[in-house]
Formats: C-alpha cells, structure tokens, sequence
C-alpha cells in the first residue's frame, strides 16, 4: 500500500477509511447505474445528504486493467489538488477519497456528492443545442486552464492513450480471466469487421496499434493541456446554475485538446444536435473566445486526433448495420486517411 498511500506532495488527505470521510460509519447500498467499467458503485445518505461511492480495484474494472491504471488515476488527481484547479464552470462532485483494505490490495474509494438528478439522461434523445455549446465551452475553460501543463503525477501517458482498444485487448483480459463482453467480444469482433469494412484506413490504423510513435511524435509537435479522457453523455450533466458535471475520471492525462473533442463526437454521435464538423468548430471557437490562437497547429492536431480517436474506437464504428452507420464509418476513414498525412 505504500506506493499508493499518501506522499508528502499531497496537498489532499486519503483516509484510511471511508468512516473516517464521513466521522462515522456508514451503510452503503448499491447503486445500479449504466457505467461500462465494472466498478462496484454504492449510494449512502449521511444527514439527509446522499453521496455516492465508487470502489476503484484493477481486479474489478477491465478498463483501470486495459489501460494500466496501477496508481488509480482519479485518486491521484484529487491527492495531487488537481481537481481542485479545475475551472469553476466544472464540477466533478469528489468531496473525499479513502482506501478500503481489501486481500488483494487495496481498493480506491472516490466519495462523490449524488448528482443523479442533474445528469444527461440515459438513451439516444438528443442533448439539447444550449447544453451542448455550453458543454464544449467548459470543455474549452478547462483546456485553457491547464495549457501547457506538464504531467508531473503520473496519469495515462500519450503514448498510451489511443492503443489500449486495439485487437489485443481481447486476449489480455481472456488471460486474466476477464469476462466482460466488451473486451472479449465486442472489441475483437469489431476489429474483424474493420478490417473488411475500412481496409484503407485499417493498414494505417493497425500499424499504429503496433507502433504508435509516429503519432504521438507528430502530436506532441502541438499544443498540449489535461484531458479528462471520457467526456461522453454518461459521464456529463448540467446543474440548474450551468455548471457542468463531468464524472469518471479513468482516463485522465496530458494530452492534445483535440483528442477530447475528437472522443466527444465519436462516443456522443447519435446524441449531437450539430454535425461533427460544426462540433468540431465550436470547440474552436470557444478555444478562441477564451484567449488561444489555434491559427498554426488546429488542421494538423484535429485531424491527428480523429485518427487516434480511430484508433480506439474502429471496433465500434465497424459493428452497426445500418445506412447511417456506414456513412458514420466512412467519414472516420475520411477523416483517419487525412490524419496520416500528417504523420
Ligand atoms: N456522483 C455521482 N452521482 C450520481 N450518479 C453517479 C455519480 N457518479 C457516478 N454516477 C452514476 O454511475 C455511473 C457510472 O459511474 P462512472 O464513474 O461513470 O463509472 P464507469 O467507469 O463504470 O463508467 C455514471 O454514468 C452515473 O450514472
Ligand atoms: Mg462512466
């Protein structure tokens, strides 16, 4: 536990326990929510006030395992006061973080204020044009806000950020023991369609899975800031004062800003009131408004973002059926064949 336990660079306190969080024990019940990681969630009402628990340990969460998280990122964001630096347009409701003992290590237990009631509701309706443009634009403050910074904590490394869903996935987590179907099924499926679905875009997509360098040698030629990594409906919500919620900090890193926006209208697709281009440009836009000239490095880095953003997620857009999914395929080979361009 010592490696993960507290540092003397902590500006925040870790308890021991999540009784100590809250100066009493408490009696968590579980909270059944559509997250994709496997983490065990729990809701607790502590003085008429409800918070929610979630209980990071790699052995429950194919995702922490797929993207060595040993270090348990959100915990580490929070310990190191980077939460705290967040823009006050963001809120990612963490009031504390405890260990809990467990035989096989300790787990992580980030204690969040239950903001159930202000999240964007499950399914494909739409997200509301307001909502999305004042999304994106928080998205952009917090860009502005961590511009240039260096990763000096440990979070998800650029040359890990776009390979962790290649092919491969599958039969780490089938050797481990995992069984959940997105690793094991989805994901090799869905490369296999790729492959006869994308075949121009699969050679330059497969050959970065192997080696990514070249792509993050190009990327790392741009401007870089913290991404939060997951920004997908699941994960956002809006308070009734126009804060947004963004919860789930699995992925977070250092990183170019257009591999946020990039994951945003890749995952949010059927729930965007605007095309991808003109999301794409809001987000611009917004950059702009607060103060970065994103004149020299935007072509290059958007279009490297969307072929790293491919590189994640060619499974998922190979799988749908439809007309609509293979003109959603076809845009992200497009785009995917511009991106090596620029290698
Ligand atoms: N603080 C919170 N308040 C209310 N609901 C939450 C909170 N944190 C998470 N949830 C619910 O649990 C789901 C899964 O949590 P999340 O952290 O996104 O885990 P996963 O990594 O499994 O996606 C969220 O999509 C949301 O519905
Ligand atoms: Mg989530």
């Amino acid at each position: 536990m010592s490696t993960l336990s507290g540092a003397s660079s902590d500006v925040r306190h870790v308890a021991t326990s999540v009784a100590e969080v809250f100066g009493r024990e408490v009696r968590g019940e579980p909270l059944s929510a559509d997250g994709k990681s496997g983490a065990h969630m729990e809701r607790v009402v502590v003085d008429r006030q409800s918070y929610v628990l979630k209980y990071l340990h790699p052995a429950d969460d194919w995702l922490m395992r797929a993207t060595g998280d040993d270090h348990y990122r959100p915990l580490t964001l929070w310990r190191h006061g980077w939460m705290d630096r967040l823009p006050d347009c963001i809120d990612h409701a963490v009031v504390g973080a405890a260990w809990r003992e467990r035989p096989d290590g300790p787990a992580g237990v980030l204690v969040m204020r239950d903001v159930g009631a202000s999240l964007i509701p499950d399914g494909d309706v739409r997200i509301p044009l307001g909502q999305h443009l004042d999304l994106i634009d928080h998205m952009a403050r917090m860009h502005v806000a961590f511009w240039g910074c260096r990763d000096t904590i440990g979070l998800l490394e650029l040359s890990e950020r776009f390979v962790w869903f290649g092919p491969q996935l599958a039969e780490r987590e089938r050797a481990r023991g995992g069984t959940d179907p997105v690793p094991t099924r989805f994901v090799p499926a869905g490369w296999e369609r790729f492959l006869e679905r994308a075949p121009r875009a699969a050679d330059v997509v497969f050959s970065l899975l192997d080696d990514p360098t070249p792509l993050v040698a190009a990327l790392d030629d741009t401007p870089q800031t913290l991404i939060h990594g997951d920004w997908k409906a699941a994960n956002l919500g809006s308070h009734p004062d126009g804060r947004t919620i963004l919860l789930d900090w699995d992925l977070p890193g250092v990183a170019p800003p257009c591999a946020e926006i990039a994951w945003y209208v890749c995952l949010n697709r059927a729930r965007l009131p605007q095309s991808k281009e003109d999301t794409l440009l809001a987000y611009r836009d917004a950059l702009e408004r607060h103060g970065v000239d994103t004149r020299s490095w935007w072509e290059r880095q958007c279009l490297l973002s969307l072929l790293g953003t491919l590189l994640l997620f060619g499974w998922e857009k190979a799988l749908g059926d439809d007309a609509e999914a293979a003109a959603e395929l076809a845009w992200w080979e497009a785009k995917a064949l511009e991106g090596a361009d620029q290698l």
